[in-house]
């Protein structure tokens, strides 16, 4: 299924990105080109981007 129709560019294309390292939709998009066009799938490549981080288990700022 294809993620970002500008460029042809499909879920698995785009989870692999993020898997090589891509954390935000600029590094997606500098990675594989998703989102460089209209900008109507940036919202799925965040979700995306959630997914493949999984839960946020990152430590809170200490007071
Ligand atoms: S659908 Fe991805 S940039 Fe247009």
């Amino acid at each position: 299924m294809y993620v970002c129709i500008c460029n042809y560019v499909r879920e698995r294309e785009v989870r692999a990105v993020i898997r090589d390292g891509a954390r935000t939709e600029e590094e997606v998009g500098d990675a594989c080109g998703a989102g460089t066009g209209c900008g109507s799938c940036l919202d799925r490549i965040c979700e995306l981007i959630e997914d493949e981080e999984g839960p946020d288990t990152r430590m809170p700022f200490a007071a």
